[in-house]
């Protein structure tokens, strides 16, 4: 069982704290499409006839793309893939684009699945980072989703925001929970270079939240949203039970999978592959792409860092028959320190997190890895 990641790179705007490969020139939007579907057949040998398991719209805003888009896109990969025991698929969408005709015309392609970014309930928050929505309109998406069939919804949700409280982070968790979603996706707010937001902060044009701060409202969201039922699965995913994000789950599970469009990544368990992120080059060159041969030390370097961040940590089992004694006596070397600090527990033979750890897990990543 395999996964496929299809990038689309568009935005209408761009949001101040976002870096992600994507751009606001619709006009190369077809031109874009029918490279896609070009790569799709180019590429269909690269998970080896597996089965798809999941399917992900990323971007970006996938919600742009129209109906004829979405179903031409599904006709070229139901030709060149096996689909038929495909569980989950998501289109990641902005609530600005969630009309009630457009999430109609989503019911009638196989998307089951649907990530809705809206980073906050506050209209000043959102205004000030950007989003071409109110909080009123997101929730109203959320709805009409819902009451259109819709059962499998995530949200995202930004925490550490300027002139956010932790009140008005609180008040963004009570809403989300009032919406009776499946997912939640609560992520800290990070300062990217070259983005809007942290040309702001240089220029002190806001307070930056310090993180004695931050780290209360993340620990607001944890108890919060566990106390509601929702499974603190990975590091900033929450889930109603059986509703975590399979196709996420599989990244971190080391599943193999294929990256279509520009900028996205491929693994097959031996190497990783990027697309060129660059549209126009993209659409002219399509199935130009970089590569990386991955050694032991890479591979397990990515199940530190992908393991680490999930509820169940990672098996000590697997490290020792896929990596042999050098790396697993680094492994339990490095973790040692982490252990008897109480960053770090071992369970049924697992290295977790513990929740004093979550807090300092990038640089507990860091230092396991090699
Ligand atoms: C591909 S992006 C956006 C999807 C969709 N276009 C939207 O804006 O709703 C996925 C998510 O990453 C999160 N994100 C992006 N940049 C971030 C940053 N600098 N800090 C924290 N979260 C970020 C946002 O929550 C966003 O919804
Ligand atoms: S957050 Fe979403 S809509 Fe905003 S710029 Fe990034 S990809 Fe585009």
């Amino acid at each position: 069982m395999s996964a496929i990641y299809i990038h689309i790179p568009f935005c209408k705007t761009r949001c101040t704290y976002c870096d992600f490969h994507s751009g606001t020139n619709f006009s190369l939007k077809k031109e874009y499409i029918e490279a896609l579907k070009k790569e799709i057949s180019l590429r269909k040998n690269y998970l080896k006839n597996q089965c798809i398991k999941t399917i992900y719209f990323g971007g970006g805003t996938p919600s742009l793309l129209e109906f004829e888009d979405l179903k031409s896109i599904f006709e070229a990969l139901n030709q060149n893939f096996d689909l038929k025991n495909c569980e989950e698929i998501t289109l990641e969408c902005n609530p600005d684009d969630l009309s009630e005709h457009y999430i109609q015309q989503l019911k009638n392609l196989p998307i089951n699945r649907l990530s809705i970014g809206i980073q906050s309930f506050n209209n000043n928050e959102l205004k000030f980072i950007n989003r071409r929505h109110s909080a009123k309109q997101a929730e109203e998406a959320v709805k009409c989703c819902q009451q259109n069939g819709f059962s499998n919804i995530s949200i995202d949700l930004i925490f550490g925001l300027p002139f956010q409280t932790p009140e008005s982070f609180e008040y963004n968790l009570d809403k989300a929970l009032e919406l009776n979603i499946q997912h939640i996706s609560v992520y800290g707010l990070t300062f990217e270079n070259g983005t809007k937001i942290e040309l702001q902060r240089q220029r002190k044009l806001f307070n930056e939240i310090d993180e004695e701060t931050s780290i209360l409202m993340y620990q607001t969201a944890i108890k919060k949203l566990t106390y509601n039922g929702f499974e603190h699965y990975e590091i900033s995913n929450f889930a109603k039970p059986g509703r975590r994000s399979k196709h996420n789950s599989s990244y971190w599970n080391g599943t193999h999978y294929l990256g279509l469009g520009s900028g996205a990544h491929s693994f097959n368990g031996t190497s990783r592959q990027w697309n060129v992120c660059n549209t126009k080059h993209y659409i002219s060159l399509c199935n130009y792409f970089e590569i990386e041969h991955l050694s032991q030390e890479d591979i397990y370097n990515e199940l530190v860092i992908t393991n680490l961040r999930k509820k169940e940590g990672i098996s000590l089992d697997l490290i020792s028959k896929k990596f042999g004694d050098n790396i697993y006596n680094h492994c339990k070397k490095t973790a040692q320190y982490f252990l008897e600090n109480q960053l770090l527990e071992e369970k049924n033979n697992h290295l977790k997190l513990t929740q004093k750890g979550i807090l300092l897990s990038d640089s507990i990543i860091q230092d396991l890895m090699i």
